[in-house]
């Protein structure tokens, strides 16, 4: 992975381009950086498809509209397809990558912060059914991924600050120079600081995967927040997006950790103050009650006494997976975490 300034307008450069390019970027994307893109790796070789904005959009049918255009196109197995955009669109089209003629090569260029940290490492890609989210995919490694920084000055605010809760994450597994580095961290970060940061915290996620790339042991610890953040996106039903609810998960996962007695009592706050900073929600609104998250954690398929599973820390970079978890303490910390307190 290629991490810097100015990397899309020098794209064939840096990726293996050869032969035909399908482009896929979403709509608020493709005016943004559409031009620059195709003129870098010559018009005449690329075939730009521009599919609608939004998770909402991360479906089969989309991926039904970009196979139809590369039907038409006639394009062959030497094509390569090249998403520039968030997530979403690299989740999709590293999908449509895995599976047109059987799988062709993927290139990807996150332009969010989230894509660039997150979800263009790991190779998973995939769409949402009716059924749950990203319930249908494909591991896919790309050729390669470049990650423009400079292309994060046109991210909405809250986006940028999405990002930045899986970024906290990140310093929180790993500790160390990215933890103390996060601690003096300036907000809004200076167009010239965003290298380095996201250098560093993707970083974190491409060890934990290459150590464990099917989940099988220490991936799960990337889960930090996570039990509580898809808690609270499913009973607002979505109205909390992923990056706020992360946030708040991440304080609760702190909070719950101190209240078994895991970590110093004053990391909760030092994680509060950060995600405070970044523009992050610390506590979950009042309007979503403690049982229906519980329930939405699964505690109702257990017994009375049930017990959860957590990712808890000790101190920074230091994580570790309990499987052991008293319902009653995570009823605890959800309570004392409700906005209304
Ligand atoms: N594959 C994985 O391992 C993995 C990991 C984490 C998340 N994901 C997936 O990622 C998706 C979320 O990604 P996301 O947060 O990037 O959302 P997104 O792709 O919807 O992008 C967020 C918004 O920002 C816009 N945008 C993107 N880049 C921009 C730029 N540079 N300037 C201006 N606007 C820009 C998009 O059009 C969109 O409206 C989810 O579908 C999630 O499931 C996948
Ligand atoms: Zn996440």
């Amino acid at each position: 992975m290629l991490v810097g300034r100015g990397l899309l307008g020098r794209l064939p450069e840096l990726a293996p381009l050869p032969c035909h390019v399908a482009l896929v970027m979403d709509e608020n994307v493709a005016p943004l950086y559409g031009a620059l893109v195709a003129e870098a790796i010559g018009r005449e070789r690329v075939l730009a498809v521009t599919v609608p904005a939004g998770e909402a959009h991360k479906t089969l049918e989309t991926v039904r509209d970009i196979y139809d255009k590369l039907l038409d196109a006639r394009l062959d197995r030497q094509t390569t397809i090249l998403a520039v955009g968030g997530g979403v669109v690299n989740d999709m089209a590293g999908f449509v990558a895995a599976t047109y003629l059987r799988g062709v090569a993927f290139v990807t260029c996150p332009t969010t912060l989230l894509a660039m940290v997150d979800a263009s490492v790991g190779g998973k890609t995939g769409v949402d059914v009716p059924q749950g989210k990203n319930l249908i995919g494909a591991f896919m490694q790309p050729t390669a991924v470049i990650a423009d920084v400079d292309t994060l000055a046109t991210l909405p605010p809250a986006e940028l600050s999405a990002g930045m809760a899986e970024v906290i994450k990140h310093g929180l597994l790993a500790g160390g120079v990215l933890w103390a580095e996060l601690g003096r961290l300036p907000w809004p970060l200076p167009a010239e600081r965003w290298g380095d940061l996201v250098a560093t915290a993707v970083q974190v996620k491409r060890d934990v995967v290459q150590e464990d790339p099917f989940e099988r042991g220490r991936r799960a610890l990337l889960n930090l927040g996570h039990t509580f953040a898809h808690a609270i996106e499913q009973v607002s039903q979505y109205a909390v997006a992923h990056g706020p609810a992360v946030a708040m998960g991440l304080a609760c996962a702190a909070h719950l950790s101190a209240q078994l007695g895991h970590c110093a009592p004053n990391l909760p706050t030092d994680i509060e103050q950060l995600l405070t900073r970044c523009q992050l929600p610390t506590r979950i609104p009042a309007h979503l009650p403690a049982e229906a998250l519980l329930a939405a954690m699964g505690s109702d398929k257990k017994k009375a006494d049930g017990r959860l599973r957590f990712v808890l820390l000790r101190t920074p970079g230091e994580a570790f997976l309990e499987g052991d978890v008293p319902l009653a303490a995570v009823r605890e910390t959800l309570n004392s975490m409700s906005k209304a307190q």
